[in-house]
């Protein structure tokens, strides 16, 4: 796809280190508005990587991401937040001594044009387990309710893309299932994702397209149906 009106995001050639290790090589995608996608790989392939980068959080050596065609590599974290773009990291970021309520508040930020906004009470309707403990400092919630609490804040700064690095990781199967139905529910409002996520049978039942990356490229790009159907690709990429 390229440029079309309903494209929202593209990624190209993007090239990252760390130090002097080259991790990203050329890595190109891009989402269209409203679009789930998700990148799959094994451990180490460089999603994180790739999410990091689209954040500023790992300067981009070379390459280009851009927002509703706005360039955004090199930009500061902040100023690509505050562009449209939510961020879920792999390490649960949450302020311990703050309350689960403070920590919502903290997340919210003006909707960028065409986003939609969300309040926190949806995000109690969500999670009802936070509504309960929203007076409790979010250093004593659970692995799994401070994976929640991530996620709704990010979804509160009203974005446009929200990026998801392995939302699901150890959480129990009842949570696992209102993280899918939250990710549905995004995309049913109109916000587009880009979702790094082991559990293949998630990732494939929300997002319409997958890249499969593998030693910091894309290998391999199409529908959850187009993956099926390519059997050693799951053997050679994503096998365990
Ligand atoms: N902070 C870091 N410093 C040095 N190397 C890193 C760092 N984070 C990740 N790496 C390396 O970068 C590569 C890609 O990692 P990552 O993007 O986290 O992969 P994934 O998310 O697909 O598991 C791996 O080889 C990993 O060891
Ligand atoms: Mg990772």
């Amino acid at each position: 796809m390229a440029g079309g009106a309903d494209q929202l995001f593209q990624v190209s050639d993007l090239n990252a280190y760390y130090g002097k290790s080259h991790i990203l090589h050329g890595v190109s995608f891009d989402v269209a508005r409203g679009e789930v996608i998700s990148l799959l790989g094994r451990n180490g392939s460089g999603r994180s990587t790739t999410l990091k980068a689209i954040m500023g959080l790992v300067m981009p050596a070379a390459g280009s991401i851009r927002l509703q065609g706005r360039e955004l590599a090199g930009r500061r974290p902040f100023l690509v937040c505050r562009s449209g773009i939510g961020y879920v990291p792999e390490e649960r970021e949450i302020f311990t001594n703050l309350t689960v309520d403070e920590n919502l508040r903290l997340g919210v930020q003006p909707a960028v044009a065409g986003a939609p906004v969300w309040t926190i009470e949806q995000m109690f309707d969500y999670f009802p387990r936070l509504k309960e403990r929203r007076n409790t400092m979010a250093g004593s919630l659970s692995g799994g309710e401070q994976q929640m609490l991530t996620m709704c804040r990010a979804l509160l700064g009203n974005p446009l893309l929200m990026l998801i690095d392995e939302p699901t990781e150890g959480l129990a199967p009842k949570i696992v299932a209102a993280v899918g139905d939250m990710i549905r529910d995004i995309h049913r409002r109109g916000v587009a994702v880009i979702l790094v996520e082991q559990k293949l049978t998630i990732a494939l039942k929300v997002s319409s397209r997958v890249c499969v990356m593998g030693h910091g490229q894309i290998v391999f790009e199409g529908t959850p149906g187009d993956l099926a159907a390519h059997p050693t690709l799951l053997d050679e990429w994503l096998a365990v």
